[in-house]
């Protein structure tokens, strides 16, 4: 089924999934400062370890009550999100929720099923049951690149490039995916979804390779790099995602998929190596007391670098063409890799109450665990 026309042109309820993670809270800050957006926005997130209300404390301060509302909720609870969904009068939907980290999905994949599939389910089924058959709404879901699985050398994801997920995390993603497509050629729910490749930028957490590259340099702790360090990954912005996102929300045609990407691809030790010569820059190993007190012998950061044994099914390579994205909607990334990268590692060196108050919960006994395997610690 295919379907020319953009399905809003202004939502005035937006219920924000996950809202309380990563690009979740940089979405919403996104949505309510920068965009003319004028309406309402519910953050519908159940604050598993990676979801942080801190993380949006500036907004609540001033959108808090009148333009920016939080329910504390989980996706797998249908009752809970039908009611939302009534309450507020919600006519649109950005899904971020999910479990979002791939050696989590490894260690213990259960969650990834019941959040990232049966949780996308009930947000579906209560757009279908509260929307009936408008068409002046929108549900839209937020994918990866994962799910097309590993490229080589060459190539890129296309959005017609058959799915091939290799993680518990990439396969429950497109599972949510196929179920998103099934409710619009089924049901004729207005949906539209993007898979995007890896963000970075403030607020995200220290479980993923460049805050916990950055945080544990700090600190002079090892800086592990899974295997030979040269799978390759295509960064991008959390801003330049945010404003893709909206993009899509108000002008993609429903029942269409559009790819996000950076177009910047990167070697792994690169990524790592590069952050280590960014704080040589704005915090020198030399000036760092921790790191004098924790690694004595080490002068530059560079020299933490481990590497460690490899991720069970690592991807090699991802590269996204975002073609779609740029000639549809006219969409292209703003940010410089360089110039984003060091911004982002110096937001973390301003931010390090943030970085305590989401490290102070269970993930630091998960990590602990799991880097001991990985002799790291
Ligand atoms: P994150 O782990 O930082 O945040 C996930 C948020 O979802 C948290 O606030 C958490 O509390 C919430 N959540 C988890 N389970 C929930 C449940 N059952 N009910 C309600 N809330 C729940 O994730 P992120 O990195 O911000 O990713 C957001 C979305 O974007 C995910 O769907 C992810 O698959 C997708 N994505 C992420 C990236 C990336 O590089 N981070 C790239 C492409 C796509
Ligand atoms: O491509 C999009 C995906 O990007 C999102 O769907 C996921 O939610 C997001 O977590 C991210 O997945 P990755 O597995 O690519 O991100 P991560 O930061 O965990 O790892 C990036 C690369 O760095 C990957 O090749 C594994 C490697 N790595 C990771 C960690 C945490 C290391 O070498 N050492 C590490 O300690």
């Amino acid at each position: 089924m295919s379907n020319g026309a953009s399905a809003l042109s202004g939502p005035s309820v937006v219920l924000v999934t996950g809202g309380a993670g990563f690009i979740g809270s940089n979405f919403i800050r996104y949505l309510l400062e920068k965009t003319g957006f004028e309406g309402r926005v519910i953050n519908y997130d159940s604050l598993t370890y990676a979801g942080n209300l801190m993380s949006l404390r500036d907004v609540d301060e001033r959108f808090g009550g009148s333009r920016y509302f939080f329910e504390k909720g989980d996706i797998c609870d249908y009752k809970k999100v039908e009611e939302t969904f009534r309450r507020y009068e919600v006519d649109a939907v950005v899904h971020f929720a999910a479990e979002s980290h791939v050696d989590r999905s490894i260690h213990g994949p259960k969650v990834f099923i019941s959040t990232n599939v049966t949780g996308t389910f009930n947000l579906l089924e209560a757009a279908r049951n509260s929307w009936g058959g408008r068409k002046d709404v929108k549900f839209h879901h937020v994918g990866t690149d994962e799910v097309y699985g590993s490229l080589g050398e060459s190539g890129y994801f296309y959005e017609t490039t058959p799915y091939s997920p290799r993680s518990p995390y990439s396969a429950s993603k497109a599972a949510s995916d196929h179920l998103v497509r099934a409710y619009f050629h089924t049901y004729g729910v207005p949906v539209t979804i993007s898979n995007c490749s890896n963000n970075y930028g403030p607020y995200q957490f220290p479980e993923k390779l460049i805050p916990l590259s950055v945080l544990n340099a700090l600190e002079g702790k090892p800086l592990p790099v899974y295997g030979d360090g040269r799978n390759v990954r295509d960064w991008l912005y959390v801003d330049d995602h945010c404003a893709a996102v909206w993009q899509i929300l108000k002008q993609g045609r429903v029942g269409e998929t559009y790819n996000i990407g950076g177009e910047c691809e990167q070697q792994n030790l690169d990524v790592v190596n590069g952050i280590c010569e960014i704080l040589e820059e704005l915090y020198p190993a030399k000036d760092n007391r921790e790191l004098k007190k924790s690694a004595p012998a080490v002068r530059r950061y560079s020299e933490l670098v481990k590497f460690v044994g490899d991720r069970p099914g690592h991807d090699r390579r991802y590269a996204v063409n975002c073609d779609k994205i740029k000639n549809e909607l006219g969409w292209s990334r703003a940010c410089s890799y360089e110039a984003a990268l060091k911004h982002t590692v110096q937001w973390y060196l301003q931010n390090m109450e943030w970085a305590e108050s989401i490290r102070s919960g269970e993930y630091l006994k998960w990590i602990g665990k799991n880097y001991g395997a990985r002799d790291v610690t």
